[in-house]
């Protein structure tokens, strides 16, 4: 039996550039690869890589968005790149409190992350930039 995805991605989460879209896609799939997961049954190596895995994919498509919104002039960066450094802060506390064996909260604190955190963002946040750069008019 496979479990259905938390969460998916949805047209309405578009930001009008495919790269980015291609991103938030990746970093939802990762959520809901670690929510998949059991973590009573899968082992902690196993764990700490799709963890490890979100972090380092998160620090990619941060650095690709804010390139890029720097590039198109976008006027509000200082506040979107503070959103990014508070996720960043998260994943990393997450990493930090799984590594000291806290691994029971992890799935709470994952779905808090994801829905409070990244679909929110993704949809009052990053579509701000979108009239700024979108390949395709709004
Ligand atoms: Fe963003």
């Amino acid at each position: 039996m496979t479990t259905p995805d938390f969460v998916t991605w949805d047209t309405n989460m578009s930001v009008g550039i495919d790269v980015l879209d291609d991103d938030h896609r990746r970093l939802i799939d990762m959520f809901n690869g670690l929510l998949r997961t059991n973590v009573a049954t899968r082992g902690k190596d196993d764990l700490k890589a799709l963890l490890t895995g979100l972090r380092d994919y998160t620090d990619v498509h941060f650095s690709r968005e804010e390139g890029m919104m720097r590039e198109h002039g976008y006027p509000d960066l200082e506040t979107h790149l503070a959103a990014h450094r508070y996720f960043i802060d998260e994943i990393a506390k997450l990493h930090d409190e799984f590594e000291s064996g806290h691994a029971m909260m992890l799935r709470i604190d994952l779905i808090l992350l994801l829905k409070e955190w990244l679909i929110e963002h993704i949809q009052t946040t990053d579509v701000r930039y979108r009239p700024y750069m979108a390949e395709t008019a709004v």
